[in-house]
């Protein structure tokens, strides 16, 4: 449980707030390659961390990010012509290149005005299909980051945004939640329920089941780390071989986490538009396998238009948010949803925009999101006392990877952590 004041403190985003500033310490992904598909295409009106932009892929190719209104007197620059080495604003013409340079102004004669004026433009890396932004102060801007999913062949990645109506930290709380993935989830994950209710045959359909979540209140060892924290969730597999299931979770500041399936990973960014909606980024990679985004989008429960529009989750208490009864009481179907992304979202938007933690009641399997909280709380604050927030200037975040593994005893989880040569806990 938190107080109103925490709680505030832990959601709300924009420039005049604690985490507000924290997070402008940070570079932020504004959106995907594919959502400026090509050099001229129509420009984007982009929401991040409660202000808005607009960014632009100009003629030769090269992204910017700017102040979404007009330096001169305030129009939209998302409706601009997308011109020759620029943008141009439709109102009285004034054109900008992606540095915010300003390259002409056709309704006024005084032709050094323009050398003296600059529009509000940011620093921009592409890479892996991200468009990111650092919008924070610029003699603090941070080394950008490489992460794991950098590092394996184009054709073993994929990724896709969703557009969410809930506050971020309540969508990177969830993330983080354990002890749901075996239960909200069942349809997809807990051998227990699809043997019970489709026949044998339904455990292939899909790489993510798991012997492992049939165990549902796991037990999670904690630590800290350079750039958040990890936790293993430790579940035991009965049955004649009997074992533990090992899943390592790290968590990174300021609402990363990564997620390992038997052979691939997902890289999740939960990021702030505003303080009620979220652009959740999910990038998928293997080091062993070609990756298939229709095939993937289909699990997640994307592709049914009723859910998601423009990458935007559109379902709500309108329509029910479209919960199938019938197949719930026909035991066809555990929580009346498609997919993992569909029930995520069902259930962070059902909590409201912003969740009121003054409410809740915790338990042990909380222990992890209890964590995030401190974790995050202890970013703010070393930003707010004129220090760096948790791990801005570890640049290498490749060996920041989970694993999901069965070991005989799951103790040991350490020493294969090392083994692997993944990132270590400290106290
Ligand atoms: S408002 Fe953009 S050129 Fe005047
Ligand atoms: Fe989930």
């Amino acid at each position: 449980m938190l107080s109103r004041e925490d709680n505030n403190r832990l959601t709300q985003v924009g420039p005049d707030t604690p985490l507000g500033r924290m997070m402008r310490r940070y570079w932020h992904p504004i959106a995907t390659s594919a959502e400026l598909p090509k050099p001229d295409c129509k420009p984007m009106r982009a929401k991040l961390l409660g202000q808005t932009f607009v960014a632009f892929r100009d003629t030769s190719g090269k992204v910017g990010v700017m102040d979404e209104l007009c330096t001169h007197r305030g129009a939209s620059m998302a409706l601009g012509r997308v011109e020759d080495g620029g943008i141009r604003c439709i109102y009285h013409g004034w054109k900008f290149s992606v540095d915010g340079t300003i390259l002409d102004m056709p309704n006024n004669a005084d032709s050094t005005f323009k050398d003296r004026l600059k529009a509000p433009a940011y620093p921009v890396v592409e890479v892996s299909g991200l468009i990111w932004t650092y919008i924070g102060d610029a003699n603090k801007k941070p080394p950008f980051r490489r992460f794991a999913y950098d590092e394996v062949p184009d054709s073993n990645r994929i990724l896709f945004r969703v557009n969410t109506s809930a506050n971020f930290f309540q969508m990177w709380e969830g993330g983080t939640d354990s002890s749901h993935v075996g239960i909200l989830h069942s349809n997809l994950t807990r051998p227990g329920w699809l043997k019970e209710n489709h026949g044998e045959t339904a455990l292939e359909v899909n790489d993510m089941v798991s012997d492992a979540w049939d165990d549902m209140s796991p037990q999670l060892d904690i630590e800290n780390t350079a750039f958040g924290f990890h936790y293993a969730s430790i579940r035991k597999i009965g049955g004649p071989q009997a074992r533990n299931n090992v899943r390592l979770v790290p968590l990174f500041e300021p609402y990363g986490r990564v997620i390992q399936f038997p052979d691939f990973f997902t890289t999740v960014y939960d990021v702030p538009m505003d303080d009620e909606n979220t652009a959740t980024y999910l990038i998928d990679a293997s080091f062993s396998r070609k990756l298939d985004l229709q095939e993937r989008l289909k699990r997640s429960g994307m592709t049914e238009e009723r859910f998601y529009k423009d990458n935007t989750f559109v379902a709500n208490w309108d329509n029910s948010y479209w919960q199938d009864r019938d197949a719930m009481e026909k035991r066809k179907n555990w929580s009346g949803f498609k997919g993992i992304t569909q029930e995520d979202a069902v259930i962070s938007t059902s909590m409201g925009p912003i969740y009121d933690r003054t409410q809740e009641h915790l338990v042990a399997a909380d222990a992890a999101v209890v964590r995030l909280r401190k974790r995050l709380m202890d970013s703010i604050n070393l930003n707010e006392k004129g220090e760096d927030p948790i791990g801005l200037h570890l640049q290498d975040m490749t060996n920041v990877i989970g694993f999901d593994v069965d070991m005989p005893d799951g103790k040991i989880w350490r020493e294969y952590a090392h083994q692997q040569g993944l990132h270590k806990g400290e106290k």
